[in-house]
């Protein structure tokens, strides 16, 4: 059996039963889904998503999302579901929006990390959909990455860095949003945004639904701090190059922090993370030029930065410097992801 599975093209249905019979006795898989790929194991086997914290080397307070693929399973893992959640499920899902509910502890342990709570999402990428109705139980899926490192969106990236950790890698090409799902969670009427992601704070309050960003998006969080999301907390998405975020603004400013960077740093290897519009001002400067996609389509760039951050390292780069973007809707999250990959570091 090959321990790659090419779905890219179409799905094959023989395999597709492979895949959820490894599920069924405890394997985890590594598949598709619309946001970034995921490292899946059936949610009400302790055993089986103890692997993928180990696989992961994840913190065992950081607990995992589990994916459905239809409103029984839900009821299987959640109870109380209130009016907005419903509005929000009727609205998004399937599609890249976790949602924080109660939990009927019907799930592992291990996957809601003990709290009375439980993340769920219903993607909307045909390969997770027919994964999870195989093999017919909720699977709990973090991103396919080791802990801390950028989330994989794409199996090249995913299967070097996991190899032998993981029963079977399913391909379905990059991924199409390339940043992880919106996690959300409704408190006193309000839907409070944990984690920023392509349904923005703006598509939510769209609906009519009170919203907004949790304190944390954009902070430094401190070691003991309490926060609702204990994501939050870990070091992410960072590459072992050192990484610094040029705060956005416009053209002229970026790009004159940028050139007195490099003029202080002669004897320094230097790359720039930049938009597409702005390779042009960086050029025979003796620097690496790595473009990131158009400044009027923030969804390339989403799509693009996960293996950016990887390629960084690639390069045995001093430091490598990376534009950062407006903060609104999808921006938002991009940004987010970006101030953790370079941990705080901004000029
Ligand atoms: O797009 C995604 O969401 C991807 C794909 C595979 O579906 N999954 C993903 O999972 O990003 P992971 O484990 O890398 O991120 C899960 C996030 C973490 O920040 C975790 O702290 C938060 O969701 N989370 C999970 N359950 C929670 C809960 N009960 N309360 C608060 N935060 C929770
Ligand atoms: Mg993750």
């Amino acid at each position: 059996m090959s321990r790659i599975y090419n779905f890219k093209e179409n799905i094959n249905e023989e395999e597709l039963k492979n895949i959820a019979n490894i599920l069924k006795e405890g394997g985890i898989v590594v598949f598709p889904t619309e946001t970034v790929y995921g490292i899946g194991a059936d949610a009400t086997n302790d055993k089986a998503v103890e692997k993928i914290f180990k696989a992961k080397g994840r913190p065992q307070d950081n607990p995992l999302i589990v994916h459905i693929s239809n409103y029984d399973m839900l009821k299987s893992v959640a109870k109380n579901i209130n009016n907005i959640e419903k509005k929000l499920m009727d609205k998004f899902w399937p599609g890249p929006l976790t949602i924080i509910l109660k939990s009927n502890n019907k799930v592992a342990d291990s996957v809601t990390a003990g709290l009375d709570t439980v993340g769920v999402r219903m993607p909307s990428n045909d390969i997770a959909l027919k994964i999870i109705e195989a093999s017919n139980r909720p699977i709990a899926a973090p991103s396919a990455n080791v802990s801390g490192r950028p989330s994989g969106t794409k199996i090249e990236d995913i299967y070097s860095e996991l190899k032998d950790r993981i029963d079977l890698f399913v391909d379905g090409g990059p991924t199409d949003i390339g940043i992880e799902s919106t996690v959300v969670k409704v408190e006193n009427n309000t839907a409070i945004i944990l984690r920023p992601g392509k349904i923005s704070l703006e598509d939510i309050q769209e609906l009519g639904i009170n919203a907004k960003l949790d304190k944390h998006i954009f902070a430094d969080v401190k070691k003991n701090e309490k926060v609702e999301s204990p994501g939050m907390k870990h070091r992410h998405y960072a590459p072992n190059t050192q990484t610094i975020l040029i705060e956005y603004a416009e053209d002229k400013i970026m790009v004159d922090k940028v050139d007195k960077y490099i003029n202080n740093n002669k004897n320094l290897n230097i790359a720039v993370v930049c938009f597409d519009e702005h390779a042009k001002y960086y050029q025979n400067k003796n620097i690496k030029i790595i473009k990131m996609g158009s400044i009027k389509d923030p969804l390339q760039i989403s799509k693009n930065i996960f293996s950016i951050l990887r390629y960084i390292d690639k390069l045995e780069l001093d430091v490598c410097l990376i534009e950062g973007i407006n903060k609104d809707h999808i921006g938002t999250a991009i940004e987010n992801r970006l101030i953790r990959a370079c941990e705080y570091n901004i000029l």
